[in-house]
């Protein structure tokens, strides 16, 4: 088993030129009009890549979105500058959903069946549970959380073209993007996953590369990132 090695970063994603670049170079392409990122932390990592990246094109509306009660009150305060950007508290995916898919899934539950994937802990299932609990910043988790932010958001999003960053708990990687897939349909839209050489999205990176729908633009496998699109079936995209 590979536990995530800690970086100067902790665990925001690193900048790079080369996945500014590769943003930018979506942005290009999709236009997009909306934004829907999962995993806002303190705002400073992913999201400051994407307010980066759709500087000269902002998007009509950008959703972020954070579990934990006290790295959603930080994100708010870093977002000031940014009053396009609203900050919700709460989970991207339904709770229940969340809490089995960590208790069964085989990756958390057996070091044999990961591999050399980075993970978060060496107790991954209570890990995991914890912070979709919204525990993150305190280790307390929280009785009553806002929940199913994407299946809320993403209906009423989809023909904008959104561009969709996923980066919540390590240990929902793939509920989150089957949950995207589901809602966004035949949809057009951008896709930057972060942590494709870890539990959270390996499977993701996977599925993506073997879709025929998906246009993988740019990706990094060392440093954990990927950035695609998906483009509507039997349309010409440019
Ligand atoms: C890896 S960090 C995100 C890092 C951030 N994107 C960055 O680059 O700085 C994951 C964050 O997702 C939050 N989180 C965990 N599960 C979540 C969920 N289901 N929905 C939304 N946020 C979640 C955690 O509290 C944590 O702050």
């Amino acid at each position: 088993m590979s536990v995530r090695r800690p970086t100067e970063h902790g665990i925001s994603v690193a900048r790079s030129e080369r996945l500014v670049e590769a943003l930018q170079g979506l942005v290009q392409r999709l236009r997009p009009q909306a934004v829907v990122e999962t995993g806002t932390y303190l705002g400073l990592g992913t999201t400051r890549l994407i307010l980066e990246a759709t500087a000269d094109a902002p998007p009509e509306v950008f959703y972020t979105i954070e579990a934990s009660p006290v790295h959603y009150a930080d994100a708010v305060a870093n977002l000031l500058h940014a009053p396009h950007v609203h900050c919700l508290w709460g989970l991207s995916v339904d709770r229940c959903a969340a809490e089995a898919f960590i208790r069964d899934d085989a990756l958390l539950r057996e070091p044999a069946a990961r591999g050399e994937l980075f993970i978060d802990s060496d107790t991954p299932v209570e890990a995991y549970l914890a912070e979709v609990g919204g525990a993150g910043g305190t280790g307390q988790a929280v009785e009553i959380i806002p929940e199913a932010w994407l299946e809320r958001l993403l209906p009423r999003l989809r023909e904008k073209r959104p561009l969709i960053a996923l980066d919540s708990a390590g240990g929902i990687g793939w509920l989150e993007y089957r949950e995207v897939r589901r809602l966004m349909g035949e949809a057009v839209f951008g896709l930057f996953l972060d942590d494709i050489n870890h539990v959270k999205h390996h499977r993701s990176f996977v599925h993506l590369r073997s879709d025929p729908a998906i246009e993988l633009l740019a990706h990094d496998e060392t440093a954990g990132w990927a950035v695609a699109l998906h483009a509507a079936a039997g349309r010409t995209w440019s």
